[in-house]
């Protein structure tokens, strides 16, 4: 495995791959690297013959008032951790190799990027589709992996591929949680013992949506519901609980297709997401 720091280095290794005739994988990452990760290049490993991890804390995805200094930042580990599953090349820019001096070149994407998320994080997904389409494009990916615990941040890049005509298929890939349910996130590492417990009502409070929905309760009686459940824990403050068209993101109409519950909710000062398809 290579740890390069350049998008010349990048491009060359997988020029020489692809003239071997091999698929390339892409797993976006901002380092500090769990199980949901690994499963990413996990499937990234079974579908494609060579396996490129990007571990780049994203300036431009934050906003002003966000963790981006406290962001933890554990190349070493990382790259063991990705050594030991196979990946071929680990890309870990400096922020001035992405974004170096007169950078001014930015990918907007209306509609699903301008709900939930995107509300409470006004430039978040401008960051996002930015540093994706630079990645994507000095990958040369032919499929790159995203996990769905950030379902709208998938819906998005999903829609920028298909709007942008981009070559790359996007492949979602489960949530992965801990044993007692919590949806593992690098911003695990800010709770507090009595934090995390708190957000335990997170997932428990999917599990009460998916089997009222299943029983056939409206969609405002599971709203409540999932809204006590959380209001239960005074460690835990909601940001929002939406059930909406798992496309669009909107208000769930007659063509529908599916319904997701997305929740985002603060546990003392760390913001959490979680969400599950109804
Ligand atoms: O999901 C993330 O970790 C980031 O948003 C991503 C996709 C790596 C872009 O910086």
């Amino acid at each position: 495995m290579k740890v390069f720091n350049t998008v010349k280095e990048v491009r060359e290794a997988v020029a020489a791959a692809k003239a071997r005739g091999k698929s390339v994988g892409f797993v976006p990452t901002m380092g500090a690297l769990h199980e949901g990760h690994m499963t990413l290049v996990r499937t990234s490993r079974a579908m494609c013959d060579f396996t490129v991890v990007s571990v780049f804390v994203n300036p431009t995805q934050f906003g002003p008032t966000e963790d981006f200094d406290k962001y933890p930042r554990t190349l070493d580990a990382d790259a063991e951790k990705c050594e030991k599953e196979g990946v071929d090349v680990i890309f870990a820019p400096a922020p001035s190799e992405m974004y170096p001096e007169g950078y001014d070149g930015w990918v907007t994407v209306g509609g699903v990027t301008e709900v939930l998320e995107g509300e409470a994080r006004p430039t978040h997904f401008r960051g996002v589709t930015t540093v994706c389409t630079k990645l994507f494009n000095i990958t040369g990916a032919d499929k790159a992996f995203f996990g769905r615990k950030d379902y709208q941040q998938l819906c998005v890049i999903k829609k920028t591929v298909r709007d942008l005509n981009m070559s790359v298929e996007i492949v979602p890939v489960d949530i992965v949680r801990d044993v007692d349910g919590l949806a593992l996130s690098s911003r695990n590492k800010y709770l507090s013992g009595d934090e995390r417990k708190a957000a335990l009502c997170l997932s428990r409070s999917l599990n009460i949506a998916k089997d009222m929905y299943k029983e056939g309760a409206d969609l405002a009686a599971i709203k409540e519901a999932v809204t006590k459940e959380i209001e239960s824990e005074p460690l835990m403050k909601i940001d929002y609980v939406a059930l909406v068209d798992g496309d669009t993101l909107r208000e769930v109409t007659a063509e529908s297709e599916g319904v997701v519950l997305l929740l985002a909710a603060y546990a003392g000062s760390t913001r959490l997401i979680d969400n599950t398809l109804l």
